[in-house]
């Protein structure tokens, strides 16, 4: 950039002297309609069951949904995704619970479909949910099978899409899902259900606290680097994202989030698509906690949600929503 002018003539500082000016110069917003919640379900009654390592979220079972939904209605987020803790009882080496009609995410999804109108719902097409060893795909002699894996996630894609679910979300990583799934869905009548590509998901040591939520952590056997991607590379989340959107993906997420912002910029400028941050759980954590000790100042969440914004973020996922769409509000 060829820089125009100089001292004393140029003085950037005048037009950040007042909050008036500053509003007049400023390059990138946040609102309400960028926001995605995610919510955890549960079995049982009446219970709204805090999670240990994610002060202030919590897993809701079925009856007691309205509540935060409500409060998402309210202040018009536009997006929830459902994630399901399962009963251990209830999980095998495929992951056979993940095309059960009356699992969790199916029974949320249809509570919210046939309670809140203006919410679009998403979920996850991913295994580790309903998995004993809480892989996202069937492991087989220490492999995660990529073709066999697809066809079950195909399965939970249309059932998912049967119930009423908006968004279908693969968070997998197996190569090629995103296009099968396509298929299958405009075979099946469902050529306006949407689909988030988890396409650039890095393996990352930031999702502790998520699996702890969905009770998958002390399950996992090994790690996801065979599938997930190493947080070491940035063109091979090009060419991930590339592929699922010649695939069919109507969105792509990046993910983690903060660390980052290299990616999500870079997959902004090379192709004209919406992409989506997930601000995942152990980014949450480690701003909470700070904020509840007093390392950090409360703003510090509003900071982290602008700079993914600023990088190229149309939306982001991310266990602030409620508490910052309530902020922007006031
Ligand atoms: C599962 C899934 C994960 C997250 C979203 N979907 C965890 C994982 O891949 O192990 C992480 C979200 C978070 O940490 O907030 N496929």
């Amino acid at each position: 950039m060829k820089i125009l002018g100089s001292y004393p003539s140029v003085r950037l500082r005048r037009n950040r002297k007042y909050n008036w000016s500053r509003r007049l110069v400023s390059e990138n917003n946040l609102s309400v309609s960028d926001l995605i919640l995610p919510i955890f379900v549960t079995e049982g009654k009446k219970k709204i069951e805090a999670i240990k390592t994610m002060p202030g979220v919590f897993r809701y079972s079925i009856d007691r949904l309205s509540g935060i939904l409500n409060q998402a209605s309210k202040l018009k987020i536009p997006l929830v995704a459902i994630f399901p803790h399962t009963p251990n009882s209830k999980k095998d080496s495929s992951g056979n619970e993940a095309l059960n009609e009356n699992n969790l995410v199916c029974k949320a999804i249809k509570k919210i479909k046939n309670n809140f109108k203006d919410i679009g719902v998403m979920a996850d097409v991913a295994l580790d949910p309903y998995t004993d060893h809480g892989h996202d795909g069937i492991l087989k002699n220490k492999e995660i099978l990529n073709d066999e894996t697809i066809e079950i996630l195909t399965k939970q894609a249309l059932l998912q899409a049967r119930m009423g679910c908006d968004v279908i979300a693969p968070s997998d990583m197996m190569d090629g899902r995103v296009g099968v799934i396509r298929k299958s869905l405009d075979k099946n009548n469902f050529k306006n259900v949407q689909i988030l590509s988890y396409a650039a998901k890095y393996s990352s040591n930031f999702y502790g606290p998520f699996r702890d939520a969905i009770g998958s952590k002390k399950k996992l056997r090994g790690n996801k680097k065979s599938y997930q991607m190493d947080y070491k590379n940035s063109n091979e989340a090009l060419r991930e994202i590339g592929l699922d959107i010649k695939e069919g993906a109507d969105f792509v997420m990046v993910k983690p989030g903060l660390p980052y912002l290299d990616i999500i910029k870079s997959v902004k400028e090379n192709f004209k698509i919406p992409v989506f941050a997930y601000q995942v759980s152990g980014e949450y954590s480690m701003i909470i906690n700070s904020i509840k000790k007093g390392i950090i100042h409360q703003d510090s969440v509003f900071e982290s949600l602008m700079c993914l914004k600023r990088a190229g973020a149309s939306a982001i996922v991310t266990y602030f929503a409620l508490s910052i769409a309530q902020k922007l509000k006031n």
